[in-house]
């Protein structure tokens, strides 16, 4: 089986296809340290349950937050993906580049914890790449960027090896955290999460002159009512962008790392951008102009690592050279 445990979703291959996809969230009521929902009817509940209830993200940049929880709804995503109950299924999981050590192994315990006979973990831009390659082995250098909702990997890859790259600690929330703040302190609007999201989704970082658009909020002079207020996408946009900045330098960063020898084979293949966040609008153009890079987007982002995974699981023997120092530490 495959496995894509992210900040925002989780999702499992299983059977030859995406058999589960849900947010990777709980609702716990912590009195009882029980938890009462997970994955998608957790969400639906977002905001509308006693004042009590905690809703619990086991996952955070990437990496395990809570490890109890972690194996409590790894439990409910493996079983839920499966048709046919397999005893002790071994898995291959897409994680960020620099996991660390300690990260990596509370992982390989979580799915053992859960009921997995074994886990391989493979970086998440190489598992991007590998679902779209042609040839796996393809001796020339891509530039892969997968753009999450908790951590941004940025990978320079050539003949199925990660050459350099880093995990930069920014992610789609972390912009959605900002379109929040810029509609509160600049316009008075307070608005939940995932309004923020959508406002997010929908002015992103692209280029405006002087587009508006329009937002209810408690009137701040009249007390008690409501009153329209104009915003412009252009500010929304440029508050946005700033939060992209970690993201730019350390692609630019490891531009500078990669070797002379892989700068051609980047320079005409462009950035590939994969990840739920690579979808923001304005992204790939702002990405463009800045690194003077062609920027394209793998179809369907959000799931090209389990996709890539998928691909390792069905064309195991293809990839075992990759996994063979992996085999022998399990
Ligand atoms: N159309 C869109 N425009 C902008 N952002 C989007 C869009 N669709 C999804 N996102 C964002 O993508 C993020 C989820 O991306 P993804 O599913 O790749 O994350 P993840 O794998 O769970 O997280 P990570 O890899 O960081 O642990 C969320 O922050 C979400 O708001
Ligand atoms: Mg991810």
């Amino acid at each position: 089986m495959g496995l894509d445990m992210g900040t925002s979703k989780t999702v499992v291959w299983a059977g030859k296809r995406v058999a589960y996809n849900e947010p990777t969230l709980l609702a716990v009521n912590p009195q009882r340290n029980r938890a009462l929902y997970w994955g998608k009817a957790a969400a639906e509940r977002t905001g509308k349950m006693k004042q009590d209830t905690e809703m619990l993200r086991p996952v955070r940049r990437g990496a395990i937050a809570d490890y109890a929880a972690t194996v409590f709804y790894l439990k409910k995503a493996l079983a839920a993906a499966q048709r046919f109950r397999v005893l002790k299924p071994v898995l291959v999981a897409g994680v960020p580049i620099q996991l660390s050590s300690v990260e990596a192994r509370a992982l390989c315990d979580a799915a053992r914890e859960a009921g997995a006979g074994g886990i391989f973990l493979v970086p998440c831009t190489l598992a991007a790449l590998w679902g779209c390659l042609e040839d796996p082995e393809d001796p020339t250098g891509s530039l892969v960027v997968d753009v999450g909702a908790g951590v941004t990997d940025v990978s320079v890859i050539a003949s199925n090896q990660l050459i350099v790259g880093r995990t930069i600690p920014i992610g789609g929330d972390d912009i959605t955290l900002l379109a929040e703040r810029v509609m509160e302190v600049s316009y008075g609007v307070r608005m939940g999460r995932i309004e923020a999201a959508a406002v997010k989704m929908d002015v992103g970082v692209g280029y405006y002159q002087d587009e508006m658009f329009e937002k209810r909020r408690n009137d701040p002079d009249h007390k008690g009512g409501f009153n329209n207020v104009r915003i412009s996408k252009r500010q929304v946009a440029e508050f946005l962008l700033q939060g992209l900045e970690p993201l730019f330098s350390g692609i630019i960063n490891t531009l500078e790392e990669t070797p002379p020898e892989l700068f051609e084979d980047i320079f005409r293949k462009g950035l590939i951008l994969s990840g739920g966040s690579s979808l923001l609008p304005g992204l790939r153009r702002r990405l463009q102009d800045r690194l003077n890079l062609n920027v394209t987007r793998l179809p369907e982002p959000s799931l090209s690592v389990i996709q890539g995974v998928g691909r390792i699981i069905t064309r195991f023997g293809q990839f075992r050279e990759y996994f063979d120092e992996q085999m022998a530490m399990a």
